[in-house]
């Protein structure tokens, strides 16, 4: 079992410059792991909380120094020379340490980043790839995610030339991740070229490396994805299908849904989403309503769970008692899983958990703030989720993950995930 020899953090840069949290995890046997922790932008308001430090001199208030410092003044010497049973003992520790629901006591973003550098030392000291420790965790035979691509990119990742945030594609007749990754940057270049020749547009990307050309309306990006899956020579909705981030809370102002000008009831964003999914070949829609608007979610899901997977993201945060929620209200049927979103990778694996007992479909995902680090493609195949959502096929911290899963193909021949049927 493995004992605690040295814990401590620091304070790194992610993909926008700003300050996040890095753990470095020493056990006695001599392993060590390190992790670092991604940030949204993007964010839910049932999010755990993530620490910063509000000095508006230094990095505009989000400095970390003080998350790092709860990891080695705290978290370090109370867990000190302790072994643990496994990581939910470890974790569990830490939540202790924390005291309170929301991690607000030592920031998630410090805990989380303990968390997964367990992960690492302990994966180590077996002596086994990351991915197949996380799988004996959640009692999976791993499996390689099925990437989502964001392609284009709107809302607050892209300076909100478009409200919605992003528009990816779906490699459905890929076989296998080379196969995916192929495909993508096939569409990622017609796609430039469009850009070019309608829009005057250089490729200048948007924080999670998607092409954000400033497109009239909705429909027009929507209209110019297909497009770009035609002119690369693929079949949309056959080859190639869409999926959507509506990202909806970010324009959801006085209980109307306030874009194109228009000012729409919740009935009226669902038959605005039944539009685009009947014209376009859009197989999974997240965050089409709001976070709060639960009155809602379960006349999407009845409207259009049959065709397209109904993805929570903000209206789940990733956490286990919202999730049991949504299942008892029918009001989704997939789970956007981003860890950070609840601060541990036991009470992921518990969302998770909970999100498959209902039959759900599960997407592991990144933040548009990320790192070089690769975990989140381990942990997908580890946890056998269905799809990954990384970014665009652009920016190292997008391409790290997508290069782990390469290699993961490489060196473990795993099949990839099919396209899961919606739960109507
Ligand atoms: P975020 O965006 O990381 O900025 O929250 C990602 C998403 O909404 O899926
Ligand atoms: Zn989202």
């Amino acid at each position: 079992m493995p004992t605690l020899r040295r814990l401590s953090g620091l304070e790194i840069l992610d993909s926008r410059g700003q300050p996040t949290v890095k753990a470095i995890c020493e056990l006695a046997s001599g392993a060590r792991g390190a992790a670092s922790v991604p940030s949204g932008r993007s964010t839910g308001r049932a999010e755990a909380h993530e620490k910063r430090d509000g000095d508006s001199r230094r990095y505009r208030g989000l400095g970390c120094r003080e998350a790092v410092r709860n990891i080695n003044e705290v978290i370090f010497p109370n867990l000190e020379d302790t072994t643990f049973s496994g990581q939910d003992d470890f974790d569990r520790a830490l939540l202790e340490l924390d005291g309170t629901d929301d991690k607000s006591g030592l920031g998630a973003n410090a805990l989380l980043g303990c968390s997964l550098a367990y992960a690492r030392a302990t994966a180590i000291e077996a002596g086994k790839p990351l991915f197949q420790t996380l799988a004996s965790l959640m009692g999976t035979s791993p499996r390689l995610p099925r990437p989502t691509i964001t392609l284009f990119s709107g809302g607050k990742h892209a300076g909100g030339q478009v409200e919605i945030q992003d528009v990816l594609i779906v490699p459905l007749a890929a076989r296998t991740i080379d196969d995916a990754m192929a495909a993508t940057f096939a569409v990622y270049q017609a796609a430039v070229a469009l850009g070019a020749r309608k829009y005057g547009m250089r490729p200048l990307v948007a924080d999670e490396g998607g092409l954000a050309p400033a497109f009239p309306d909705i429909n027009t990006m929507l209209s110019d994805a297909v497009e770009a899956i035609t002119m690369a020579g693929f079949v949309p909705g056959l080859d190639i299908a869409l999926a959507i981030d509506v990202a909806a809370s970010r324009f959801f102002r006085g209980g109307r849904y306030q874009l194109g000008g228009m000012q729409l009831s919740g009935r009226n964003m669902i038959e605005l989403v039944a539009g685009w999914v009947a014209r376009f070949p859009i197989i999974s829609v997240e965050d089409a309503l709001a976070e709060d608007d639960w009155q809602h979610w379960p006349d999407l899901r009845r409207a259009l769970g049959r065709r397209a997977l109904i993805m929570g993201d903000d209206l789940l945060c990733t956490n286990p008692r919202r999730i049991e929620r949504a299942v008892g209200e029918r009001a989704a049927n997939a789970l956007l899983l981003k860890v950070n979103q609840i601060g541990t990778l036991t009470e992921a694996a518990d969302s998770c958990r909970r999100a498959r007992a209902a039959g759900w479909a599960v997407t592991a995902s990144a933040r548009s703030g990320e790192t070089e680090d690769d975990w989140l493609a381990d942990l997908a195949t580890g946890w056998a989720s269905d799809q990954i959502k990384i970014g665009s096929i652009t920016r190292s911290e997008r391409l790290a993950k997508y290069n782990r899963l390469l290699e993961i193909e490489v060196t473990a021949r795993l099949p990839l995930a099919p396209w899961p049927t919606p739960l109507p």
